[in-house]
């Protein structure tokens, strides 16, 4: 097995075309769809009234061994780790039993959009982050799914949750950033609305990846206490709040154990804790050994059965290293989950073009960027009024950038900044484009214009972590990006930098520019939203997900190579929970650009906090001329328990998004429950509330509080 050809493949394809029903459905809207299991009366675990468990039962021992085994890889290794080279639609597939009805299951990349053949492609998942808005990241799982769903595909392998511990990390676009609690509340509305289209998601990559160096051999030192605070947060909240229906185990080891075969981490946590029901898959070529990942917790794997197939399996039973009952469970998990997904009881999802409302995908691509552009400096330039002439300056002015690897779209088209710019201003302002290499002529084309645009951009995706943070670094052939920022805002006072990265970059040229604009990896509707944006009809919706640092040296896990990026391919993580914010608040570095920050059009207040144990209140007043929006924040500040524990001076702990029209004010609440004021125990080895002093922050970002209380005992 592993190579055998997709049997099911070519009938998935016809099935495509000539079963193509009808006109395409509206998300969500059911269809009328017949199944593929078969009758009932011979195949009893084909009636749709019993439970998936009940039918998980009926049907596993009518199984021969090959066939058990057979459910627990994936078949097709075209589709797979060069999927994304091929106009094929799928990442991977398992091929099903036809004699038992068991359907093939389809899966794709990924986290920002189907990546195997063309599709939507949505700002990256950081720009999604940026929004801090649980409805957009419905919105965004929604719209990946649907395309997936149309593609033929069962399974889309997202969202990407792994909390960011270096901005170096090459997959920082990938996921929503430096703070659990953000990637916690943005990956479950992004599942549920992804499983609502009838796709199942995956998870990725428990327990933790935080780095692309060594990635495949690395051995990363995490203690208990970091592992449960910073890293399973979103893994946590994905299982049981979002109801992930699968979860992919990642590359590398955790404490030691091969992240696939970690049976305390797989067995343990993830289903006798938080009650896991789906399947595990793993990341491609993660499992090292079929009995050790068979009892340490890994149901599939991916792309094709390398360690999961028939002779080291049987072989492992037959000398008694993996019990029968231990593939079995395997095998129930893979099915239970198949039946509770409904691929049994209908047709396989026709790969077809046609059936994707782009429109709507359209749409959603360019709300999600307004949502997250993210206005770091804005002194008076924005939003644009009324220019006769704008320089536009720089390649990615012309582009939609994106990073690379697994999470990387071929979009179906795209609108550049250029092209949305210009149809935005119509008549009325001359755009002008310059490429930027020679940077004299830029600043004379910049000199020129009532307002001068430079786009700069990084590199970065899978494989490879950035070397550093500077927009230059790794990247001759970009140029020198911060000499030609400077020398165009010389030749230009109104000169406003549009940033296209993956995630932070070092801003030397800050004090120089009149406004600065992350923009992130904008997705193929990059020139609509970010003209809408730079010309005032919406206002800039975004704030950092992660902390942009003044200087290299000042990043988490910078200069300590046994932090990172390691010493014979071990890091240890012994900065604990001082990831992201929680570092430079700790150590009193100043950042450039905090955790939270983005600016408005418009001006807010914060006033009447009301601090409870179930909710914190406050009013927020837009007290400034134009409509706009706000990210209230609510951050908690906990008493150390003593010890060696040692408690991050704030915490994200809430977050909402409201619009309100010039003096309007609005009171939002951020709910609480225990586990807000909850640490790790080590000892215990559970959730503890300390007794003490707890402060109370309620602000614009993580270093602009504007209200302040306490709950507990304090002093
Ligand atoms: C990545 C996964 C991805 C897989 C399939 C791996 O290299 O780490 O995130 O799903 O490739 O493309």
């Amino acid at each position: 097995m592993g190579m055998r050809v997709g049997r099911w493949l070519p009938v998935a394809g016809a099935l495509a075309s000539v079963l193509a029903l009808a006109a395409v459905s509206a998300p969500g809207e059911a269809r009328a769809e017949t199944g593929r299991c078969g009758d009932p009366a011979q195949r009893p675990w084909c009636d749709p009234s019993l439970t998936p468990d009940q039918r998980t039962g009926l049907l596993l021992p009518e199984m021969t061994a090959d066939e058990k085994i057979a459910m627990l890889a994936a078949d097709d290794i075209f589709g797979g780790p060069l999927g994304g080279y091929f106009e094929t639609a799928h990442a991977d597939t398992n091929n099903g039993i036809e004699r038992l009805g068991i359907p093939p299951v389809y899966m794709a990349d990924g986290p920002a959009g189907v990546r195997q053949g063309k599709a939507t492609a949505l700002p990256a998942p950081i720009a999604l982050a940026a929004g801090f808005s649980r409805e957009t990241a419905k919105l965004y799982g929604g719209t990946v799914a649907w395309e997936a769903r149309h593609r033929g595909n069962d399974v889309v392998f997202g969202p990407t949750v792994d909390v960011l511990r270096t901005p170096r990390n090459g997959r920082t676009f990938e996921g929503f950033g430096e703070d659990p609690y953000l990637s916690a509340t943005l990956g479950v509305p992004w599942i549920k609305g992804a499983q609502s289209q009838g796709v199942m998601t995956a998870v990725k990559h428990m327990a933790v990846y935080a780095q692309e160096t060594d990635r495949l051999e690395l051995n990363m030192k995490v203690d208990p206490r970091t592992l449960r605070e910073i890293y399973l947060p979103p893994f946590e909240a994905a299982v049981k709040q979002g109801g992930a229906a699968t979860v992919m185990c990642g590359f590398g080891m955790l404490n030691g154990r091969w992240a696939c075969q970690d049976d305390a981490v797989l067995n343990k946590i993830l289903r006798s804790e938080w009650g896991f029901k789906g399947w595990v898959a793993s990341d491609h070529f993660a499992p090292k050994d079929a009995a050790e990942a068979a009892n340490g917790g890994l149901d599939m794997e991916l792309p094709v059965g390398l360690r999961y197939n028939a002779f080291l399996l049987k072989m492992a039973v037959a000398q008694g290293k993996v019990t029968q009952a231990t593939i079995d469970g395997h095998v129930a998990n893979v099915l239970r989950t198949m039946f509770k997904a409904g691929v049994f009881d209908r047709d396989a999802y026709p790969n077809d073009l046609t059936r994707i409302d782009r429109t709507a995908s359209e749409t959603a691509a360019r709300k999600i960027e307004e949502a997250g552009i993210t206005l770091l400096k804005n002194d008076g330039a924005l939003p644009l009024k009324a220019p006769k002439s704008i320089a536009l300056i720089g390649r990615a002015a012309q582009k939609s950038p994106s990073g690379h690897g697994s999470a990387q779209v071929v979009p179906f088209t795209a609108v550049s900044p250029q092209e949305g710019l210009a149809r935005r201003a119509g008549a009325g302002a001359r755009i002008t484009h310059d490429n930027g290499d020679d940077h004299g002529a830029a600043a004379e084309r910049a000199r020129q214009a009532d307002v001068a645009i430079v786009f700069a951009t990084d590199s970065q995706g899978e494989f490879f972590d950035k070397s550093c943070l500077t927009l230059e670094c790794g990247e001759p052939l970009r140029g020198d990006q911060d000499g030609l920022i400077s020398e165009v805002a010389a030749a230009n006072p109104n000169t406003i930098v549009v940033l296209n990265t993956g995630g932070p970059v070092l801003t030397p040229w800050a004090g120089q520019v009149k406004g600065i604009v992350q923009a992130w990896y904008p997705g193929q509707e990059a020139g609509n939203a970010l003209a809408r944006v730079l010309y005032g009809d919406v206002d800039p919706g975004g704030r950092l997900p992660v902390t942009f640092p003044v200087d290299e040296s000042d990043a988490p896990a910078s200069g300590n190579p046994a932090q990172y990026p390691g010493v014979d391919k071990t890091v240890t993580f012994s900065e604990g929970v001082m990831v992201g914010y929680r570092h430079y608040d700790s150590k009193g570095i100043a950042p450039r650009f905090p955790f939270g920050h983005g600016l408005s059009y418009t001006t807010f207040g914060y006033s009447d906090m009301a601090a409870g144990t179930e909710a914190v209140q406050v009013t927020v007043t837009n007290t400034g001329q134009r409509t706009g929006t706000a990210v209230p924040q609510l951050y908690i500040g906990m008493p150390s328990p003593g010890g060696s524990v040692v408690q991050p001076p704030k915490q994200l702990k809430g977050y909402t998004k409201v619009t309100l029209a010039p003096g309007e004010s609005t009171r939002v609440t951020f709910p609480l429950s225990s586990r807000s004021f909850a640490y790790w125990n080590e000892g215990a080895k559970a959730w503890k509330v300390a007794s003490g002093c707890y402060q109370v922050m309620v602000g614009s970002s993580s270093r602009a509080i504007a209200q302040t209380g306490t709950l507990g005992t304090c002093g």
